[in-house]
Parts: structure tokens; C-alpha cells; sequence
């Protein structure tokens, strides 16, 4: 049988296991230009959260009762489509399900020879957040001090590297005292602050930063990014890329107003989806995979392992369970 993992329920505040459900279905038999895949690593990201809610967002939502998709690294098990062969990896947007057909569209043959999870984070959709969120939008310059919150997750941990690859002063916020080692340890964040012990973030920020904050890349929202805004320094940049820490709220979030901080330091707020850069993804792989290669850049995974698990991993994503690109493998 083919396990297939639908919506069931629309989360209402913290997503639970009830709100998936699993369910049995035929194997698919392939037709004229279609390959059959076999499911190997799954991506769980913060962002399907909004999908899973029916509300107006950038991408459609998901239907209940019918299974949910994230980027998925699978296997080519049979092939009646020409440009793929039984054996080659491909990552795309694929369902939640351990066998599928497609006839290709969207699909990206991967090297085998390289670690396969990486296409899932760093060479995948959060690298290419983090590198061209940071750049098209914080247009980072030698010696600016640049912050980052959820600075030890997938995108965070990439966005702090970056920063200090092109000369910046980086100070992360993160959960654990343990995640604030490893981002100086691991990716040689200048600083960090584990936000959990932190009563007065404004305070703590003053203090990372005594020169203020010249860029903020802000993965989480809420009371983390108000502490950082009071911060910041005449012609600062703020890449509004994610808010976790607000997306199970159900009432609307309120918090200080932002417009007189803005004014006052000519800074510039602007939201960031990154396939709205698709055209400048190409560029974008070859600097992240030369300073992969180079040794420049590292990351780190979650890997939790077994088709069961998907939910529970995407669960976790709300309670910090993970360091750098939280993935299921199959
Ligand atoms: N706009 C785009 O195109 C785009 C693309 C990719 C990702 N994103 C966004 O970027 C952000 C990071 O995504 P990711 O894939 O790299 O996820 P991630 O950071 O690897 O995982 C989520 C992390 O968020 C932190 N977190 C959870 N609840 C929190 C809370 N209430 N307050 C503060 N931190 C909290 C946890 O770390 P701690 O232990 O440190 O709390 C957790 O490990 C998300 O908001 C995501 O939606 C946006």
C-alpha cells in the first residue's frame, strides 16, 4: 500500500496530530511521459503552517481532505518520460504520499554524488531565502552590524554565515543556551542571545550592538523583533522574511507601532518571498555551492527518520526541535 498524509483538520492555534491524518491508497501505475517516485527526504518548512489555514496568503492553501506537499527529494523508480531514467533523484514540490507519478513539470534532477538532503536547506529554498533575502534586500556593507532572529535555524544559520562572509559584524538570536553556542562555535556568530533568558531584548540588542543595528533579518516577529527596531541605526534595512513566533496566534498579534521608528531612521521594512527571485536562483546556487565547496559555509540537520514521523517533525518546527533544516527521511 501507499501511505498518503492529508489535511484533516485546519490547525486552530499549535498545529496537532489530529489535524493530519493517514490513509492507504493504491499504488499509482504510470502512463505515457510519467515517472513513478519513491519519497526519500522530506522537507518540513514553518511557511506550510500558513497553506494549512485558509486564509489569503502568497500561495494557495490546502484543501482538507486532500494531501499535503512540501520539497521532497525522491527516487525515480519507473520511467516512461525521456528525460529521466530509473535511479536519478529529482527534488520538487511533491505530496506527502511514499509512491507518486508526475510527468516531470517542476521536477529538478539532482546529483546523487552530493549530499541529497542539502537540495531540501542550503542549496534548496532556505539557502536561496537567506542568501537572497540578505542581499537584495539588506545589501550588506563591510563593517555594518547585522542581526538575525531564528538566527539557528535553516535560514538563520545561512543568513549569519553570509553576513560574516561579506564583512559584517553578526549577532543571532536563538532559543537554547546550546543553539547560542554553536552559531558562535559552529558558524562564528560575533554574538548571540538565547531569547528564552532574556527578559529586556531592547536591552540585550543594545548591548550585543553597541554600534546599533545596520541590518535585521527577521525569521520570527513578535516581541524579539520590537526589542531589535528600538535598536536601529539611521538607513537600516529590515527583511521582514518570516514570523514564527506569531503564526499560531488566533487573534490578531498587536505590539508598538512602528511607523516613527521607520521615519526617524529612514529605514527600510520590506516583506521577502523568495520565489518572487526565481530568476535569480541560478546565480544564487552557484555562490552558495562555491562557498559550500570552498569550506566557507556549513549547516546542520534535523533528521528524523520515517514516513510516520512527518507531522510530528513539522510539529517540532514550533517548539525549536530543530538545528538548521529540520527533514524526514523515508
Ligand atoms: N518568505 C520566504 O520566502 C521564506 C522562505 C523560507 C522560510 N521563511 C520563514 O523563515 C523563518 C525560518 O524558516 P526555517 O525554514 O529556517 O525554519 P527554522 O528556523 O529552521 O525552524 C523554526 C525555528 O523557529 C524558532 N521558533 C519557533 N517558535 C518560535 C517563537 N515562538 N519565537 C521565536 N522563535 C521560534 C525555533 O528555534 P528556537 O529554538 O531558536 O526558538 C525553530 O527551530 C520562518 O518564519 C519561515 O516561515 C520564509
Amino acid at each position: 500500500m501507499n501511505k498518503t498524509i492529508i489535511l484533516e483538520k485546519r490547525p486552530v492555534g499549535k498545529p496537532q496530530l489530529s489535524d493530519f491524518k493517514f490513509t492507504d491508497t493504491e499504488l499509482p501505475q504510470i502512463g505515457a511521459n510519467e515517472v513513478l517516485l519513491k519519497t526519500s527526504l522530506v522537507s518540513v518548512d514553518p511557511y506550510l503552517r500558513g497553506r494549512m489555514s485558509d486564509a489569503k496568503s502568497y500561495s494557495a492553501p490546502f484543501q482538507l481532505q486532500q494531501p499535503i506537499s512540501s520539497g521532497i527529494v525522491a527516487e525515480v523508480m519507473e520511467s516512461n518520460n525521456v528525460a529521466y531514467t530509473k535511479g536519478d533523484y529529482v527534488s520538487g514540490l511533491l505530496e506527502w504520499k511514499e509512491f507518486q507519478k508526475s510527468e516531470g513539470k517542476g521536477l529538478l534532477k539532482v546529483d546523487p554524488a552530493a549530499p541529497l538532503s542539502a537540495y531540501l536547506g542550503v542549496l534548496g529554498m532556505t539557502g536561496l531565502t537567506a542568501y537572497l533575502g540578505l542581499t537584495e534586500i539588506g545589501k550588506p556593507k563591510k563593517g555594518e552590524t547585522l542581526v538575525v532572529s531564528g538566527a539557528a535555524g535553516a535560514v538563520g544559520s545561512v543568513v549569519g554565515q553570509i553576513g560574516k562572509l561579506l564583512g559584517c559584524r553578526v549577532v543571532g538570536i536563538a532559543g537554547t543556551d546550546e543553539k547560542a553556542e554553536m552559531l558562535k562555535a559552529k558558524y562564528g556568530f560575533d554574538a548571540a542571545i538565547n531569547y528564552t533568558t532574556t527578559s529586556n531584548m531592547r536591552e540585550a540588542i543594545a548591548t550585543a550592538c553597541p554600534d546599533g543595528v545596520d541590518i535585521y533579518f527577521d525569521n520570527v516577529g513578535g516581541e524579539i523583533t520590537d526589542g531589535v527596531l528600538a535598536n536601529i541605526n539611521q538607513l537600516a534595512r529590515i527583511i521582514i522574511c518570516g514570523s514564527i513566533s506569531v503564526y499560531n496566534e488566533t487573534s490578531v498579534p498587536m505590539g508598538p507601532r512602528v511607523e516613527t521608528t521607520l521615519i526617524k531612521n529612514s529605514a527600510l521594512m520590506q516583506g521577502f518571498i523568495v520565489s518572487n527571485y526565481a530568476a535569480k536562483f541560478p546565480e544564487a546556487i552557484i555562490q552558495l555551492s562555491s562557498w559550500l565547496q570552498a569550506g566557507k559555509l556549513t549547516y546542520s540537520e534535523t533528521i528524523i527518520d520515517g514516513f510516520d514521523q512527518i507531522p510530528q517533525a513539522f510539529i517540532g518546527l514550533f517548539e525549536g526541535q530543530n538545528n538548521g533544516k529540520m527533514i524526514v527521511k523515508i
